[in-house]
């Protein structure tokens, strides 16, 4: 089976051609093409979701065009041969209903309901959340055959809008176990590099930076040593502001839509400074990670399950994992980890296409709408 994916949740527009072999448990990605406005977050100094959503608007339709081209290798690429692959080669048609943007979501919810309706194919409302956690399931190659994701497991979902820990007996039997209290781990990544000067994606930065420093040099606080599922990762940029507020002068630009700050001279700096910065960016860094491997190894243990699946942006930090992998050798737990491709870790249409085919439940398009604060239901 083929499936046209369409994921615009966030500022992305990304579109993919998926394929489930009958027997397969995996799924083949044969195109996925992603349009992104990060240039325009930079001049505004954030993502603004009016903007974001105007900008997906324009590039959809030559997404989709792209996207279909690819899946069947045209060399010619045109909405001709775009609409006779998705009349014959394509099954099905899958979409983000939520969560999310509701400008964004709409672009690719009415986009797909539009396209099953004229061309007469099944529609599947794919949950973003389900995407991140599924891109575990795209074929990749470099990868033993032999290690296969098995039931139940314990999913953790680290991107820039969420941070949960979900446990899963089956594709569509699954257990929210916990969340982000107030910022998810993603976003304080962003919101930390942006006091730096750094535009979003911010994580990337900050584990660049952090490589070259030593997080027990200024510690920052261990957050939420609680007992439960929860993360709480606020109180932590406010600590890692408040030392950038005392040891660093950052200034305050104007942006096209309100104010960002300028960009701290690193190369410049003196050199005590300079590594007063990494080291602060490696305490961020591990302040982070260590909560969230706290916890999920926490609830891997508490459901019995030796399988652990990590998915969202966030899940591309190295550091994430290999900490993961180190502290399960070391503590000699029989736990298997999984991380998707990075190039499916961000928003990506790979990712919603998988999760359309392996549990594929198609919806009449009339019922199907935009669901911004849709969660686990
Ligand atoms: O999943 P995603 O593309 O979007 C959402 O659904 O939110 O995740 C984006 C997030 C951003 O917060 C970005 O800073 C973070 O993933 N991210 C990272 C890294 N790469 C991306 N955070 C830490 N380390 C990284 N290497
Ligand atoms: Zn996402």
């Amino acid at each position: 089976m083929k499936i046209l994916s369409i994921e615009t949740s966030c500022d992305e527009t990304s579109v993919a051609v998926v394929e489930k072999k009958e027997n397969s448990t995996s799924v083949e990605v044969l195109s996925n093409i992603t349009a992104t406005s990060l240039d325009l977050h930079a001049k505004t100094g954030g993502i603004i979701p009016e903007f974001a959503a105007r900008e997906q608007i324009k590039a959809i339709i030559p997404t989709i065009v792209k996207a279909l081209n690819e899946s069947a290798s045209m060399d010619y690429e045109s909405w001709e041969n775009a609409q006779k692959i998705l009349q014959v080669d394509v099954d099905a048609i899958a979409v983000t209903y939520g969560p999310g943007l509701i400008g964004s979501l709409l672009v690719g919810v009415e986009t797909a309901k539009t396209l099953s309706l004229t061309f007469n194919k099944p529609l599947v409302p794919v949950n973003h959340l389900l995407g991140h956690i599924f891109a575990n399931f795209i074929q990749d190659h470099s990868q033993d055959p032999k290690s296969k994701i098995k039931y139940p497991f314990v999913a953790l979902i680290v991107s820039g809008g969420h941070t949960d820990l979900v446990y899963f007996e089956s594709v569509d039997k699954y257990k929210w176990l916990g969340g982000t209290r107030d910022d998810a781990a993603g976003e304080c990544f962003d919101k930390c590099a942006r006091l730096l000067g750094y535009p979003y994606p911010g994580g990337p930065k900050i584990a660049e930076l952090a490589s070259f420093g030593n997080a027990k040099n200024v510690p920052l606080p261990k957050i939420m040593t609680g007992d439960d599922f929860d993360f709480s990762f606020s109180g932590l940029k406010t600590a890692f502001m408040n030392v950038v507020n005392k040891e660093f002068s950052v200034a305050r630009k104007e942006t096209e839509n309100g104010y960002s700050w300028e960009k701290i001279d690193i190369e410049n700096l003196p050199t005590q400074k300079k590594q007063l910065l990494f080291d602060l960016c490696a305490s961020l860094q591990e302040s982070i990670i260590e909560v969230l491997i706290r916890k999920t190894l926490k609830a891997a243990k508490f459901y019995n399950v030796n399988t652990i699946l990590l998915g969202g942006g966030v899940s591309a930090n190295q550091k994430l994992t290999e900490d993961l992998k180190e502290k399960i050798v070391k503590d000699k737990l029989p736990i298997e980890i999984f991380v998707p491709q990075k190039k499916y870790t961000m928003d990506n249409g790979a990712m919603i296409g998988a999760y359309a085919l392996l549990s594929y439940k198609p919806v009449d398009w009339e019922k199907i709408n935009a669901t911004p604060d849709l969660y686990f239901a």
